[in-house]
Order: structure tokens, then sequence, then C-alpha cells
């Protein structure tokens, strides 16, 4: 395991005013989301969309890397630059999502078990070789009636470890997302207790498995009261809750947070970084973004617009989208940038 490599490229990921774009939906997330903006999902659809999106001009000064899908890996720009190729000519870092998903739980009704372990070495070893340095695994954890079991909390989190373990030993650097979902009626109390629990869960693993945390990443949602919850809280106590269960949950040798949108709106989820950003005091780690939904939601409808321009107004929402997140890496982000 080369430490230094590792060590320099989750920093770089993380740099001042940096995040990271989750570009990586499935070819099955993605065609839907294709589809419900009313276009044909196709692996030539995937492929334009995204060429489109990340030929976008300067957003490299918001991103240090982009998260692809095993398919876009595999594919070119419009001009026939391989797509991780034309991201590293940027200075931009290709990762990859490595799971094959989340799948039942057996005899857990309702939960989940992210697969991929299978053969991870030798993708590793391959996506390494076509330039990415850092990759993506997903837990999910859902909050109901007497779930999440300790059973969930406890395959995910070895998994998490297990997967960190092989993209070390192959010089990627893993992302680590226990990603607890806002969908439920739960409150945000309960949410801070089941994200410090898997919180817990992951990192004593990762011990265990002897992952090198400051070449690490950890990719968590923010403490939010569940979708369907009449008492939601402010922005502020987002922010709080957040930064108090990372700090007291999360190792202060791992390099960055970068924090997963999950659902929240495109205002709420810069407000939320931007606010823990001013939280001054306390957080030894680098407090970024990896947005999937929030830095694209906005410039995928405009590209499934079609017509003349929309190529290059879907680039402006999404260019715009990364200046505000970069903005709220320092806390510089304010509502009237929005305008
Ligand atoms: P969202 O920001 O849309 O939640 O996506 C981030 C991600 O990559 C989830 O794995």
């Amino acid at each position: 395991m080369d430490t230094g490599l590792l060590e320099r490229a989750a920093s770089e990921l993380v740099a001042p005013g940096k995040g990271v774009l989750a570009a990586d939906e499935s070819n099955g997330t993605m065609s839907k989301r294709l589809a419900a903006v009313g276009v044909e999902p196709s692996a030539e659809t995937r492929r334009s969309y995204r060429a489109n999106l990340l030929a976008t001009v300067g957003y490299e000064s918001a991103v240090g890397g982009v998260i692809l899908f095993d398919e876009t890996m595999r594919q070119s720009m419009d001009d026939g630059t391989s797509i991780p190729d034309a991201l590293i000519a940027r200075g931009v870092h290709p990762g990859i999502k490595v799971d094959t998903g989340a799948k039942d739980l057996a005899h857990r009704p309702g939960e989940k078990i992210t697969e991929g372990l299978d053969g991870l070495r030798e993708r590793c070893s391959e996506y390494f070789q076509m330039g990415a340095r850092f990759a993506k695994w997903r837990a999910v954890i859902k909050i109901g009636d007497g779930i999440p079991s300790a059973a969930c909390l406890s395959t995910n989190a070895h998994a998490l470890a297990r997967y960190a373990s092989i993209c070390q030993e192959q010089g990627l650097v893993p992302i680590i997302e226990p990603e607890v979902l806002m969908e439920g009626s739960h409150d945000a109390q309960r949410c801070y207790d089941v994200t410090a629990e898997i919180l817990d869960a992951t990192f004593a693993a990762c011990d265990e498995q002897g992952v090198h945390i400051p070449g690490a990443l950890l990719k968590p949602n923010m403490i939010i009261a569940g979708n369907d919850c009449a008492n939601q809280i402010s922005r502020e106590e987002v922010a709080r809750m957040s930064v108090d269960c990372l700090t007291n949950h999360v190792p202060h040798d791992l390099p960055g947070v970068v924090f997963l949108s999950g659902g929240q709106s495109d205002e709420d989820a810069t407000a939320h970084l931007n606010l823990m950003n001013q939280i001054g005091a306390g957080h030894p780690w680098q407090l970024s973004y990896s947005y999937g939904r929030a830095l694209q939601a906005h410039a995928l409808k405009t590209w499934a617009e079609g017509g003349a321009d929309s190529s290059a107004a879907s680039q402006d929402m999404f260019a715009h989208r990364a200046k505000m997140n970069s903005l709220a890496r320092s806390g510089d982000w304010s509502l009237d940038l929005e305008a």
C-alpha cells in the first residue's frame, strides 16, 4: 500500500474550494432520470448528457474528482477523447463506483446489504490502469419501525471496510459512504443516533481491516429529520448537529468529509454546507461535497429540453451550482449569489 499516493490523492479531492461531482448513477438509475425528463434512455443518451456536463468550462476549480459508473469510464467525449483521459487533462481525478448495488438483506425485511466484494481486487486494478485514483461504495441504512437492525449495521460496516482495504491495496482512495436515508417519519435526533451507530461500526471495522484512515474519505448524510417528520429542524440546527455527530464519531486523522445530498433541494444542500464551514472550531477534516442531484438536477432538466442552446444552458446550470458549493466550502456562500 502506497500511503503517500493515497494521502496525496485524498487531499487533492478536497483541496480548498473543491469537492467531488457524483456522476456515477448506475445505468438503471440514470435511465430512470433520463426518462423522467422525457429522454429515451440508452448508452448514447447517457454518454451524450455526461460528455456535455464534463465539457463545462472551468468546473475544475470547484471539482477535484468525478465519480463515474463503469459504462462512462469506457465512453468518450464528443471529440473522441476517453472520458477518464479528458478528466485527467483538466487535473480532475476520475473515480469509480465499485459496488454492485444494495440488495435485500436475508431475513431482514426492508433492509439492504451492498454487494460487490467478489472480484473487487481485479476490478480496482483495471480501473487504476485506466486512470482512476478513487472509488465509491454506498451502503444504505433505512430508519423505520425496529430498523436498522444490528445485523444490517454490522454487515454493511464490514463490507465498507473490506472494500476500503482492497481499494487502498490497489492504489485507490476509498470514499466510504454509509448513507442513512432521509425517507421516513423519524426526527433529527433519531437520524443523529443511527448515523452515530453506523459511523462507529464502520470505523471499528476499518480499524480491524487495517484501513489507512489518512488515505480515505467519508461520504455521510447530514443530520436531518425524515421527509415525513412534522418536526423539521432549522438549517442552523442541521449544521450544528451534523458537525457535532461527526466530531464525536469520525477519526480526526481522516482528511475529508464529502457529504451526499440525498434528495435535499439544491439550496438546502449548499446552505447546510456553508453553515457547517462557518462553525469555525472543532472540525479537523475538510468539510466538502460529493453531490449528485444537488449539482446536476437542473443541468439534466435543461439539457433534456433540447433546442439550440440547451447544451450551453445546461453547462451554465452545472457551473453555477459548482461555484455555489465551492463558496460554501469556506462559508462564503450567501442567498443573494443565487440570483
Ligand atoms: P446525491 O447527492 O444525489 O444523494 O448522490 C450522491 C451519491 O453519489 C449517492 O451515492
